[in-house]
């Protein structure tokens, strides 16, 4: 019974390290995610109000989204695919009183429409955001606010802070 124990908690110990070095979009990630304090400067840079709708790809604990909702009055819609995220952010925004303003929908970023958005976020590899791009470029309105963390996209950057890699993009008129 000890040696089962032992070889469970070895198990445990592996898998957390090795979560650590996991690619960030692997729901297999916990340990890229947004601070608050990040989430407040993605929202003063993209100048969040509200009356925006904010979709977060890959919305892992939605605190983004929560600072968003509760400091700038924006609402949002996180898409997440990580049914355990989903499930605590839900808990989250349920019990942070938010659950008028932000919905958590279980789906794959890649097959959700995003034309409602008027901000995105988007804390993702330059590989995902990459693939990205076209569906963005198609779905948002010109001027739709595209905020990336860490990672850069290919977009018309119209703000920046470099010391926090926050990044922010705006979607250019169509031709
Ligand atoms: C680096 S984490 C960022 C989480 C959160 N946005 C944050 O900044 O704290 C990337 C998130 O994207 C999610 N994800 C990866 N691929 C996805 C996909 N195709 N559709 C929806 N979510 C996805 C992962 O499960 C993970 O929660």
């Amino acid at each position: 019974m000890i040696i089962l124990i032992l070889i469970v908690v070895i198990l445990l110990i592996l898998f957390f390290l090795l979560s650590m070095v996991w690619p960030p979009d692997s729901p297999w990630s916990p340990w890229w995610r947004t601070s608050p304090k990040i989430a407040r400067v993605q929202c003063k840079l993209a100048k969040v109000k509200k009356g925006d709708v904010i979709y977060d790809l890959g919305s892992g604990e939605g605190t983004a989204l929560m600072i968003a909702a509760r400091e700038f009055g924006a609402s949002g819609v996180g898409i997440e695919i990580d049914p355990l995220r989903v499930f605590t952010s839900r808990l989250a925004i349920l019990f942070g009183g938010l659950n008028d303003k932000i919905k958590i929908e279980r789906k794959n970023f890649f097959a959700v429409d995003v034309t409602g958005a008027t901000v995105i976020f988007m804390y993702l590899i330059p590989k995902t955001m990459a693939r990205l791009r076209s569906k963005l470029l198609n779905e948002l309105k010109p001027g739709t606010r595209v905020v990336t963390f860490v990672y850069k996209i290919d977009l018309p950057m119209i703000a920046k802070d470099e010391i926090n890699e926050v990044y922010v993009y705006e979607i250019p008129k169509k031709k």
